[in-house]
């Protein structure tokens, strides 16, 4: 079997952050989001993996992943113009997978549990897609699936992000296919917000007499398409340090309970870290300062002073303030200083910003 991770799109409503690169390089835990999907499909047997990537910084994603090599796998790099949908991008993909059963992993989607037995279990099976279901509080924002009252384990239909959702049954980024949804996207139409859909090509399937299985999810799942998702998803991440470490594979790190610190990094006797936290290496941690739960700080970065609780702080940054922050993403080099009153506050900063407060 075949992988394909989707690394292109415009991440418009993660700005200021997708301004500098695609939004599935901003880390979760100190780690790419889409290098979970990559881990997950390496763990599941499927080292041939195409990469879509699209006008966003594509270099960076190169830069980044290689060939491969360095994560276990052999990667394939695959251009989209222009973000027409999935299904535009999957279409893309029909040479390198030729007639293979393949698995497309949305990389900005992260799922607790590997698919190692979904993996199984389509391998064998003569289905000729299979999804992955995940109740959800508002469907209104994904593609949803309505289950056949009538005949158990059949699905009814299929839709996009429907007005008056049906189920609250998510389809969730991560699609079981063969080589027959080629034919069928070749003859989607473009759905009202100008793509060619996944959920339309998986329902033309269904309803031209092909069979689609579906499993429901067990643990979590998230869709990281918001600030606010990726601040929870670090939260899901985060809380699985110490008890299963799948998601933290880094041979540079000392785990006590759960929180991580990277080689090369003090932290100051009077500083406090609260766990679940992760910090990178080369930080330098203090004086005064306090840290968690939910943190997760990348390498190089200085704080001194201030107090920080679910956030994400990337590589290279610098806190110098009295300032106690909390649900705040700062991006690369950005630098805060000078605060004599102590506020809470909350920030969404992309690379390299300057706030003097
Ligand atoms: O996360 C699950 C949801 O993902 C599903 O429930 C929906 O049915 C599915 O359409 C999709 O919805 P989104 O609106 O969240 O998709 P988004 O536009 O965010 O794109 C998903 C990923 O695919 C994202 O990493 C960007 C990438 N992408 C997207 C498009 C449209 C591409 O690489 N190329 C594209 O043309």
């Amino acid at each position: 079997m075949k992988g394909i991770i989707l690394h292109g799109g415009h991440g418009t409503r993660l700005r200021p952050l997708t301004h500098t690169g695609p939004k599935q390089l901003l880390p979760i835990a100190n780690k790419p989001m889409s290098q979970y999907a990559l881990e997950d499909l390496k763990i599941s047997g499927i080292t041939e993996i195409g990469i879509i990537i699209g006008d966003v910084y594509p270099e960076k994603v190169k830069e980044y992943y290689g060939t491969g090599e360095k994560f276990g796998v052999k990667i394939t790099y695959i251009y989209q113009d222009t973000p027409k949908g999935i299904s535009h991008a999957i279409r893309l993909c029909k040479d390198f997978i030729d007639d293979d059963k393949f698995v497309v992993y949305l990389g900005d989607n992260v799922l607790r549990k590997n698919l190692i037995d979904y993996t199984k279990k389509f391998q064998t099976s003569d289905s000729d897609a299979m999804i992955l279901l995940c109740e959800v509080d508002e469907p209104q924002r994904f593609g949803i699936a309505e289950l056949d009252k009538n005949k158990h384990g059949k699905i009814k239909k299929i839709m996009e992000k429907p007005k008056n959702p049906p189920s609250n049954l998510a389809v969730i980024g991560i699609y079981f296919l063969t080589s027959k949804i080629f034919d069928i996207i070749d003859n989607l139409k473009p759905s009202w917000r100008g793509e060619l859909e996944i959920t339309d090509a998986l329902d033309m399937l269904m309803n031209q007499g092909n069979k689609i299985e579906y499993n429901t999810v067990t643990g979590w799942w998230k869709d990281t398409g918001t600030p606010e998702d990726i601040i929870h998803a670090n939260k899901l991440v985060l809380d699985s340090i110490g008890t299963e470490n799948q998601f933290l594979i880094d041979t540079d790190t000392e785990i006590k309970d759960n929180i991580v610190i990277g080689k090369g990094t003090e932290i100051s006797r009077d500083s406090f870290i609260t766990g679940p936290v992760i910090i990178g290496k080369n930080c330098k941690i203090g004086p005064s300062v306090r840290i968690g739960p939910y943190v997760s700080i990348g390498d190089n970065c200085k704080l001194q002073q201030c107090e920080i609780q679910d956030s994400i702080i990337m590589a290279d940054c610098t806190v110098n303030a009295k300032v106690d922050f909390s649900c705040s993403i700062i991006a690369h080099g950005s630098e805060i200083e000078d605060s004599n009153i102590p506020k809470k506050h909350q920030f969404l900063l992309g690379e390299r910003s300057q706030l003097k407060l």
